[in-house]
């Protein structure tokens, strides 16, 4: 691992974020009735985060503000897939996998469902966070269970449904299949076995009768497992951004004049738009190839590291930790990412990574396959500059000699692609169940109650 911070900071940081915010908000508002209905007032003394008194009582009633006030509205996910919003094309989905509503329910579920990880701790949405672009903002490389390093930045799953490769070295081909990776990962979910975590959910009483009504009368296995799964992500389609308004809708309003001047740039001076693809009738931002831009061999060739790492404790807070501290409870240390030479073996695919879609870009610090940008200026400083040169650099990536006007226009233009049914699909995740254990379902991943 190079950047990725402790687990224990990780939920510090996540303490003071949480705390900061019932601050603000319970300042602004000290009693009356929270729009959940439930009423609250000073003595109640909302506190920092999941306040755990009483937590073992099965009437527990979260006390945490911030929790209390985070609504879900679910979604219609199937009309979403049918017809997707303005700039994106028709859903590619697989002749064996048709999306059925039973489908998609089931995948939303499993998603959430911190229970598919060894100790119960940590969903697929631990690190893709619905609220973070279903990335995670916090840590450049994000933690798996018992804050074990991983070696990549979490990629955005907004659109993932049209990726022809999955994962920055595109070993991967299809969403059916790339689940198990992060559930069996020693260094994510962790389950020990693609069986185990079977037989685990066959033990999980809330999903009786879900697979079978799903699946024909199958139940949970190595495929529907992964059916369900890639039915829910394939849904996460967000677009319908100010700039598919202009673009495809004709709305000439839609976006100011920077944001027109950002997209001549991007189609033209800047050459952007050679790898981030633009489309006569929709945009992925997408090339499905791989290039080395250098980040990845400036990261393999730099061998000293920085004596501290910067780690942010709430937006806008930021503090410096030494190596030492991060690297004393850092399980272990990464190898180099080679990129796509980690897939192919060809020497001259080293460094290569997959071109990243650029909508929802807004959201989705931070940037690049080791999130090594926090902003979004950084990363267009970096091709202004030409990139990292090395023997293998893209021939596409050199230096563009943008005026500061230029790059004002650029990051315009970036901030103009978030889609406008973002907040439909966060509300969404945020009525699904989480997987908590529940007085009904007392410790059923101990040891006894999974039979062995
Ligand atoms: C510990 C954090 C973590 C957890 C938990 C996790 N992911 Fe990821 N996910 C990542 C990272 C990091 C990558 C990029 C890895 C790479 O490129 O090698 C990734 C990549 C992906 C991709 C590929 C996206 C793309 O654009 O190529 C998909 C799809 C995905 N994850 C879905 C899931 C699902 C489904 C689950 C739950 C079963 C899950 N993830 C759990 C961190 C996580
Ligand atoms: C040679 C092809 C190529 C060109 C030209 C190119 N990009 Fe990229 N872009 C990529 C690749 C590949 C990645 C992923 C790199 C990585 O993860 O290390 C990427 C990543 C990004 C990211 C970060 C995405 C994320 O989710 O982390 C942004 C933002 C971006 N590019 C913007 C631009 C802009 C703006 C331009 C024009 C100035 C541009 N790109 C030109 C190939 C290209």
């Amino acid at each position: 691992m190079r950047r990725a911070v402790p687990a224990g900071l990780h939920f510090f940081a996540r303490g003071v974020l949480i705390a900061a915010l019932v601050v603000v908000q319970a300042s602004a508002r000290t009693s009356g009735e929270l729009e959940s209905g439930q009423a609250f007032d000073e003595r109640q003394s909302l506190g920092p985060g999941d306040v755990k008194e009483g937590y073992e009582s099965a009437d527990y009633r979260t006390r945490s503000l911030s929790l209390l006030e985070r609504r879900g509205v679910k979604m219609d996910l199937i009309r979403l897939a049918e017809r997707p919003p303005l700039g994106l094309p028709p859903v590619p989905v697989p002749a064996d996998n048709p999306l059925t509503r039973a489908k998609i329910e089931l995948g939303r579920k499993l998603f959430f469902d911190r229970r598919l990880s060894i100790n119960d701790t940590l969903s697929c949405a631990a690190c893709h966070i619905p609220e973070q672009g279903f990335t995670n903002n916090e840590l450049r490389t994000p933690v798996g269970v018992e804050g074990r390093a991983v070696l990549r930045n979490s990629p955005t799953l907004y659109n993932v449904a049209y990726q022809e490769h999955l994962f920055f070295d595109g070993r991967e081909l299809s969403l059916e299949n790339q689940v198990w990776q992060p559930i069996t990962a020693h260094n994510e979910m962790a389950a020990p076995a693609i069986g185990y975590v079977m037989r685990k959910i066959r033990r999980m009483r809330d999903y009786d009768g879900m697979f079978e009504e799903a699946f024909d009368g199958r139940g949970p296995d190595i495929l529907t497992i992964g059916q369900a799964l890639a039915s829910y992500q394939r849904t996460l389609l967000a677009a319908d951004s100010p700039f598919d308004r202009w673009y495809f809708g004709g709305q000439p309003d839609a976006v100011g004049t920077s944001v027109k001047r950002g997209f001549a740039l991007f189609s033209g001076k800047a050459q952007c738009i050679v790898c981030h693809r633009v489309e006569a009738d929709h945009a992925l931002f997408v090339d499905h190839q791989f290039h080395n831009t250098g980040l990845g061999y400036a990261e393999s060739v730099s061998g000293s590291e920085p004596e501290t790492t910067r780690v942010q404790l709430a937006p806008g807070v930021f503090t410096e930790i030494s190596r030492a501290t991060v690297d004393a409870v850092t399980q272990q240390r990464l190898p180099n990412d080679l990129g796509l030479y980690r897939v192919t073996e060809s020497p001259g695919d080293r460094w290569k990574f997959r071109t990243q879609t650029l909508r929802n870009i807004a959201l989705t610090a931070p940037y690049m396959h080791n999130g090594a940008f926090d902003t979004l200026r950084e990363v267009i400083d970096f091709y202004d500059r030409g990139g990292v040169p090395n023997e293998l650099l893209s021939p596409l990536i050199r230096p563009l000699g943008l005026t500061e006007e230029e790059k004002q226009d650029l990051e315009a233009l970036l901030h103009a692609l978030t889609g406008s049914n973002v907040p439909d699909l966060v509300a969404d995740a945020f009525a699904a169940p989480i997987g908590d254990l529940s007085a009904e379902d007392p410790n059923w991943a101990n040891e006894n109650t999974l039979g062995y």
